[in-house]
């Protein structure tokens, strides 16, 4: 424990609810486990635990107001400290710090420091079950999960007003495991080259119209930046979407199934493993028309569609040692066809991925999945944000 955080800098924001003396314990922890530690508290924070003993177990000045005679000595105390930092974990987080954040304001040292800040974000929500599930407050944390903040919690437990139900702050023990966990994994695919595909494919019918279907790209541009955090040189192909791509990716923008293959075949050879989570279509059209097919007098038409290459399946002659993992799409028997698939396509793993659910899933920005290894293993997601979903897919890359 003692070296774990060595070298890492990490900023603990305070705000008033009840679990602010849980901070104590983390703070004391996280100093305890090597990193530099600087506290920003609020105004209401203040009121339930003393600035004293947040400076006492960081052995830093505490953050109360920017201009106090105490950060005299550090120069632009909110943007030179927030440049160092690592993390930045906001425990508690009240309704109101989610509300502030979401809404872009900075009206306090907190609220300033972290809207300077560039590191991994973390909140660890506490509050009453009935304002955790107040619409705006969902709505906030929403947001922020899309916007890359990270929440731990809340869990169903004993509240502080009497009740046992959601919104009580996860353990200080849970949180210091986060902080280490997300500090030191940062760069376990340091080396790794990564070819991950994601989004529809488009099958053109004639000039306006195509075949296509409802993914987003979303898990696959998801897993495309979590494995560029994690220090992978990634290049991502991707149907048609409207996500902006991830910083640091190579991007590769196709169109069709065709397209997609040839991308694929293109970089292949330069990569260690291959994430196929693009809907492929299965099927084009067998003949583009060059001019838009006219309505005409028949009351039906035929389209005669021919298949389109399966990217996967032909992979397997020449995969060698490089790691294969493939989504399972499926709105029926999840699990056998998913295994039908890893079997047929000679996978190294598939995400098994119930897209039946409105929830979960083409579109929404969660997901919840099973993995299955090639051995028969099952390793089961919670329902969590698509970027957590990643980082447990890479796990398996590593
Ligand atoms: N896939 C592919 N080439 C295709 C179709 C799918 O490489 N022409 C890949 C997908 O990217 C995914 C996996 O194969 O990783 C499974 O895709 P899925 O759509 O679930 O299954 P299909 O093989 O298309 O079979 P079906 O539609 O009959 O379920």
């Amino acid at each position: 424990m003692q070296s774990m955080l060595k070298d890492k800098t990490i900023i603990v924001g305070v705000c008033g609810g009840i679990a602010a003396y849980k901070a104590c314990d983390v703070v004391s922890k996280l100093t305890q486990a090597g990193a530099e530690v600087w506290v920003t508290v609020t105004k209401e924070a203040a009121q339930l635990v003393t600035p004293l003993t947040f400076r006492t177990l960081s052995r830093n000045p505490v953050i109360l107001d920017l201009f106090a005679d105490e950060l005299a000595q550090i120069p632009v105390p909110h943007i030179s400290i927030t440049d160092r930092a690592d993390l930045f974990m906001i425990i508690p987080a009240t309704a109101n710090i989610i509300g502030k954040i979401a809404q872009g304001i900075a009206d306090d040292p907190l609220t300033t420091m972290l809207m300077a800040a560039t590191c991994p974000k973390v909140l660890c929500p506490a509050m009453n079950n009935n304002m955790w599930n107040n619409p705006l407050v969902q709505e906030n944390v929403n947001k922020l999960n899309k916007l890359g903040y990270k929440f731990l919690g809340p869990e169903v437990g004993h509240l502080a007003c009497e009740k046992d139900d959601i919104g009580r702050m996860v353990e200080p023990q849970t949180i210091i495991d986060a902080a280490i966990k997300m500090l030191s994994q940062a760069k376990d695919l340091d080396g790794q080259r990564i070819l991950v595909t994601a989004g529809p494919t488009y099958e053109d019918l004639d000039p306006v119209r195509f075949i296509g279907n409802r993914s987003s790209g979303k898990m696959g541009y998801a897993l495309a930046q979590a494995a560029a955090e994690r220090g992978a040189e990634v290049t991502l192909i991707s149907g048609p979407t409207k996500l902006t791509p991830p910083e640091n990716v190579k991007l590769i923008q196709v169109k069709s199934a065709l397209d997609m293959q040839k991308a694929v075949l293109a970089n292949f050879k330069q990569t260690d493993s291959l994430i196929m989570a693009a809907a492929v279509s299965d099927f084009a059209p067998e003949k583009m028309q060059t001019q838009k097919i006219k309505k005409g007098k028949s009351k039906s038409r035929l389209v005669k569609l021919s298949k389109t290459p399966d990217i996967l399946a032909d992979l397997r002659k020449i995969k060698g040692k490089k790691k294969i993992i493939g989504f399972a799409a499926e709105t029926e028997n999840l699990m056998a066809g998913a295994k039908q698939k890893l079997k047929d396509k000679g996978l190294d793993f598939i995400v098994a991925n119930d897209v039946s659910r409105t929830d979960i899933g083409f579109d929404s920005d969660y997901n919840e999945v099973k993995i299955i290894s090639r051995q028969g293993q099952v390793f089961p997601s919670q329902k969590l944000p698509k970027l957590d979903v990643a980082n447990i897919i890479l796990d398996h890359v590593r």
